[in-house]
């Protein structure tokens, strides 16, 4: 067949690989569900927690199951001292750096790594859950020139993590926030990082290896990187009134607007809605309503989109969040590995669970029948 008769579907754009039950997306109306649970109920009534055992185990846990999962969270919560050697040899590495190679290190010290049955995933993937923040917060601390601060038993996730960056136990209310931002990162179906942990799955390749992928592809700014560069446009930006002008030379000069647009969103993501929310309370509990300002401002200057469909996406209020709470910058898209773990692992046990090899194709435009010139006689 010649190229002229291929159909390319660049980016696997509207292309459908497979079936799921877990997260289900309308782009159109701007709906998230996972497991047929509307996003707006589970961010302002579940909790992270819930909402992980939600996604890995398909329903709402009784109490019973909430404590036991619960229990399974803490006490899986330390990782091996010589993953911390590993940080600490490579303690000027970008966190995202770090986080992957600690991972894929982690499958050394795991003694199921290469058991791909459901159980053992399953299993991993809860300690990977609860390891993850520790790694992030270790490496944090470590780079400071402190010894890492040993995991809560005690605290929830969110509260935890928290708790790690500096010892402190933090608000109710900033733990509860915490909560809602790993809430509306724990799973997003087929986005670019649990594909590349799908196509990996298929394989057959181990949770490990999957989850290390997945971290790898999450990094670029295109994908999970974005948090951390609508920081940075937040603090060029300045203040709300040169929110306009800076939008108009981003668009002159044909660059992206951080946290702006989404593959599939063509309205509002609702994360950003419930993050939004999230931005302005802290920002009034910090009294430091700037940077909240600053944002609505440059949503304002980006109404014109709208009607290309280009709305803020879930990384555009992320990263305010993170600031205000005292996280370092570069720790932003971690965060967003912290929440997404129940979500890569929940997506390799479906593509487990009706395997089949992922390997598009690629139309070849190039040379044909080309002859093999000894080296002696090119030119
Ligand atoms: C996440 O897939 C997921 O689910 C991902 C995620 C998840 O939970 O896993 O939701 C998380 O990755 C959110 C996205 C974070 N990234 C950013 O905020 C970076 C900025 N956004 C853009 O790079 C872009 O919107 C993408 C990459 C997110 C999506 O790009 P697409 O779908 O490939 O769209 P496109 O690049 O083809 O753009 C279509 C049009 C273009 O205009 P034209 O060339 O057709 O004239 O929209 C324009 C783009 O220029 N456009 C933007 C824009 N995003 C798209 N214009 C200005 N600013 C933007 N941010």
């Amino acid at each position: 067949m010649s190229d002229e008769d291929i159909k390319i579907h660049r980016g696997l754009n509207n292309v459908y690989f497979d079936r799921t039950k877990t997260t289900y997306i309308n782009g159109k109306e701007g709906v998230l569900e996972y497991r047929g649970y509307n996003i707006h109920d589970l961010s302002e009534k579940s909790s992270f927690e819930e909402v992980s055992y939600l996604l890995l185990y398909g329903k709402l846990p009784t109490k019973n199951e909430l404590d036991a999962f619960n229990k399974s969270l803490k006490e899986s919560r330390e990782i091996p001292s010589k993953i911390i050697d590993i940080i600490r040899s490579i303690k000027e590495s970008h966190p995202m750096d770090v986080l992957r190679t600690a991972v894929s290190a982690l499958s050394a010290f795991d003694e199921e790594a290469s058991d791909k049955s459901y159980d053992a995933t399953m299993r991993k993937g809860i300690r990977l859950t609860s390891q993850v923040p520790t790694i992030v917060m270790a490496h944090n601390a470590i780079r400071g020139g402190k010894d890492p601060i040993e995991p809560s038993k005690e605290l929830s996730h969110a509260a935890n993590f928290i708790y790690m960056l500096d010892g402190e136990i933090p608000s109710d209310s900033t733990a509860s926030l915490m909560d809602k931002d790993f809430i509306v990162h724990a799973d997003h179906g087929s986005n670019a990082s649990a594909f590349a942990a799908r196509v990996c799955a298929g394989t057959q390749a181990d949770l490990h290896s999957a989850i290390t992928t997945g971290i790898s592809v999450l990094s670029g700014p295109s994908h999970g990187g974005a948090a951390e560069n609508v920081m940075k446009m937040v603090k060029e930006v300045g203040s709300p009134e040169n929110a306009k002008d800076y939008v108009k030379n981003l668009q002159k000069s044909g660059e992206r607007v951080m946290g702006f647009g989404h593959r599939v969103y063509k309205a509002e993501d609702p994360r950003a809605a419930q993050l939004q929310e999230g931005v302005k309370f802290l920002s009034q509990e910090k009294g430091d309503p700037s940077w909240y300002e600053i944002l609505v401002a440059v949503m304002d200057a980006m109404k014109p989109y709208q009607r290309r469909g280009i709305h803020a996406n879930v990384d555009f209020f992320a990263g305010v969040i993170y600031h205000l709470l005292g996280i370092p910058t570069d720790l932003f898209v971690p965060i967003f590995a912290v929440g997404r773990i129940p979500g890569w692992t929940i997506q390799v046990l479906e593509q487990y669970k009706n395997n089949i090899l992922l390997r598009p194709l690629l139309s070849y435009t190039g040379e044909h029948q080309q002859e093999y010139i000894p080296i002696e006689n090119r030119k």
